[in-house]
């Protein structure tokens, strides 16, 4: 089967982004990272793409000065690289209804923390504010209301004692890192699909994902 094109969008530093592009240098992938997008252009994963030869395309939110602007750029470039599917990778921007619209069941993200809990910005201080025993990450589809698509795959890591946000947040990266491109591997593979805002897995695909959720 023919690898599947994937975009990424980033917004700063891109160790995730990093990790997508590690998994598809193994020959057993079944993605490739056409181009990575930022809309910050000082964004330090923009750099690291462009170090391994991976097309990079900085869309700066503020000169283009709309949601829908920014949006309709990272289309056209997403169609220009030829992709199927989108990764986002820190990301930060809400993107607009049609273009999540656009992309339903080919854009994925990763969120840092265990969803529904602590959905959008200081996952890791309020997963430790609410004194929680366990914290981790989520692969999700995208969908309109944020951070709140169909979940894919969750990794789960203790929180323990004596940790503060940047420790924690360490401990969950790791298992980002692990976890992000087993997703999309799977996704690229048609082993998973979104159907009325759940996920479908087909044959063992859930198993597969399972076996990374204690990192
Ligand atoms: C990651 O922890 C990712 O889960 C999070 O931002 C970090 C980006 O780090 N994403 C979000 O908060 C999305 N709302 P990275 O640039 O090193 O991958």
């Amino acid at each position: 089967m023919a690898r599947k094109r994937v975009g990424i969008l980033i917004s700063g530093r891109g160790s995730n982004m990093a990790s997508l592009i590690a998994r598809a240098k193994q020959p057993d992938c079944a993605y490739e990272v056409a181009c990575v997008i930022s809309n910050r252009p000082d964004a330090k994963g923009l750099e690291t793409a462009a170090s391994q030869g991976i097309a990079t395309a900085a869309l700066d939110h503020k000169a283009l000065g709309s949601r829908e602007a920014l949006d309709a750029a990272m289309h056209e470039a997403l169609l220009a690289h030829g992709c199927e599917l989108v990764a986002c990778a820190g990301f930060m921007r809400i993107m607009t209804g049609g273009f999540i619209a656009e992309w339903a069941g080919r854009m994925v993200n990763i969120h840092p923390s265990l969803l529904p809990m602590f959905k959008g910005i200081d996952t890791h201080e309020r997963a430790l504010e609410a004194g929680v025993r366990v914290h981790g990450c989520s692969v999700h589809f995208v969908s309109e209301e944020l951070d709140a698509g169909a979940i894919i795959a969750q990794g789960v890591v203790p929180v323990l004692p004596g940790d503060d946000a940047d420790r924690l947040a360490a401990r969950v990266l790791t298992v980002e890192h692990k976890l992000y491109p087993a997703v999309l591997d799977v996704l690229a593979q048609d082993r998973i699909s979104m159907r009325d805002g759940r996920t479908v897995f087909a044959d063992d695909a859930a198993a597969t994902l399972s076996i990374l959720q204690n990192g």
